[in-house]
C-alpha cells in the first residue's frame, strides 16, 4: 500500500485522531527521509514552491529548529513568526493572525500555542494545512512520533514492549501523545510519578498508573522521563525538587530496577539531577540525542505527507 493511499489529511493535530496504519505510514516515510539526511547532499525538492509559516507563540528550542531544518531540507520557502514580534502582542486574535497569513497563499502553518485545542480550532476554519507543534498540555504529536520512531529503530517493534513514562504526567502533552501512539501500536504503557501528578483517571484510557518507582521501572524496556513543568503548575504538587529527585528521579539507585537493555529517553529540555541524573542522561543506554536526530526525519515525513493532501492551487 502506498503512503498516498493511507495518508489523506491536510493537518496533523493529535495522535488520538490517527489509526495505527496512519502512524506506521509516518514512521515508514520518516525512515526514507532519515536516509536523505545521511547523504552528501541532504536536500530534496519535495516542498519546492510551497510556503511554510512557523508560528511559535510558546518557547521552543528543539521543535522549532527541527521543523525549520526539515522545511529547508524539503526545499520549502519559510517564514518564522514569534509572538513577541507579531501583532498578537497588540491584541489581534490568533484566528485573524492566521487568516492574514493564509491570505498570502501560505500552504502550511506549523504552530505551537499554550492553549489546548488552538491548532484544531484553526484547522477547522482554514484551508491551509496545520501542523501541531505542541498545544498546552494537550498534544505534541511530532514529539511522540519521534519517540515511537526511536523505540522501533532500537527494539525492532513497539508491540508488547513495556514503556514507562515517569514524571509530571498531569501537565504533559508528550505523555498524552505518547500514550495514544504507544497503545495504538501495541505497547504496554505505565504512567508513573507522585499521585498528585499522575491521576488514576488515565487508567480509563488503558494505561497502568503507578506511584511506586520500583514497580514502575521493574520490567520496563523503555523509560521516558518528563521534567516538572513549573510553568504550568499553579500549586505545589510535591514538597521540594530535592525530595522529588530522591523519590522519583532516575539515578544510580533506581536504574538497577530497569531491564539491562532498557532505553533511557527524554523529550528535553532536561532538568539534570532532578528527573534524571546527569550521568544517566549521558550514559550509553541514553538515546536522548538520537531522539533529536530522528525528530528531523519525522518532521520531514509529516510535512511531506500533509503537503501532499492540500487542495489543488496550494
Ligand atoms: N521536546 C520539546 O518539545 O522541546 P522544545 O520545547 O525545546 O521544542
Amino acid at each position: 500500500m502506498t503512503a498516498s493511499s493511507v495518508w489523506t489529511r491536510k493537518d496533523l493535530l493529535s495522535l488520538y485522531d490517527l489509526s495505527a496504519e496512519e502512524i506506521l505510514c509516518i514512521l515508514d516515510t520518516a525512515e526514507e527521509f532519515k536516509k536523505v539526511s545521511q547523504r552528501n547532499i541532504k536536500k530534496v525538492p519535495a516542498l519546492r514552491g510551497k510556503t511554510v509559516v512557523n508560528l511559535f507563540v510558546e518557547p521552543s528550542t528543539r521543535t522549532r529548529i527541527s521543523f525549520e531544518l526539515a522545511e529547508q531540507r524539503l526545499s520549502a520557502d519559510i517564514i518564522n513568526v514569534s509572538a513577541d514580534a507579531s501583532s498578537l502582542r497588540k491584541g489581534e486574535t490568533l484566528l485573524d493572525t492566521v487568516k492574514n497569513i493564509e491570505a498570502l497563499q501560505v500552504d502550511l502553518v506549523v504552530m505551537r500555542h499554550s492553549a489546548p485545542g488552538a491548532p484544531n480550532y484553526l484547522a477547522n476554519q482554514l484551508s491551509c494545512g496545520i501542523v501541531n507543534a505542541g498545544d498546552g498540555a494537550h498534544s505534541h504529536p511530532t514529539q511522540a512520533l519521534l519517540d515511537l520512531f526511536t523505540i522501533r529503530e532500537k527494539k525492532g517493534t513497539l508491540k508488547g514492549l513495556n514503556v514507562t513514562i515517569l514524571g509530571d504526567i498531569l501537565h504533559s502533552r508528550v505523555a498524552r501523545s505518547n500514550m495514544w501512539g504507544l497503545l495504538k501500536l501495541g505497547a504496554n504503557v505505565t504512567f508513573a510519578g507522585p499521585s498528585t501528578l499522575v491521576p488514576r483517571e488515565f487508567e480509563q484510557a488503558g494505561v497502568r498508573v503507578c506511584h511506586n518507582i520500583r514497580e514502575a521501572l521493574e520490567g520496563a524496556d523503555v523509560v521516558n522521563l518528563l521534567r516538572i513543568q513549573h510553568e504550568r503548575q499553579k500549586k505545589g504538587f510535591f514538597p521540594s525538587t530535592g525530595e522529588y529527585a530522591k523519590v522519583f528521579g532516575l539515578n544510580a539507585d533506581t536504574f538497577k530496577y530497569l531491564k539491562k537493555d532498557a532505553l533511557i529517553m527524554h523529550p528535553g529540555p532536561i532538568n539534570r539531577d532532578v528527573e534524571l541524573s546527569s550521568a544517566l542522561a549521558d550514559c550509553p543506554q541514553s538515546v536522548i540525542l538520537e531522539q533529536v536526530t530522528n525528530g528531523l526525519a519525522v518532521r520531514m515525513a509529516v510535512l511531506f505527507l500533509v503537503a501532499g493532501c492540500l487542495k489543488n492551487g496550494r
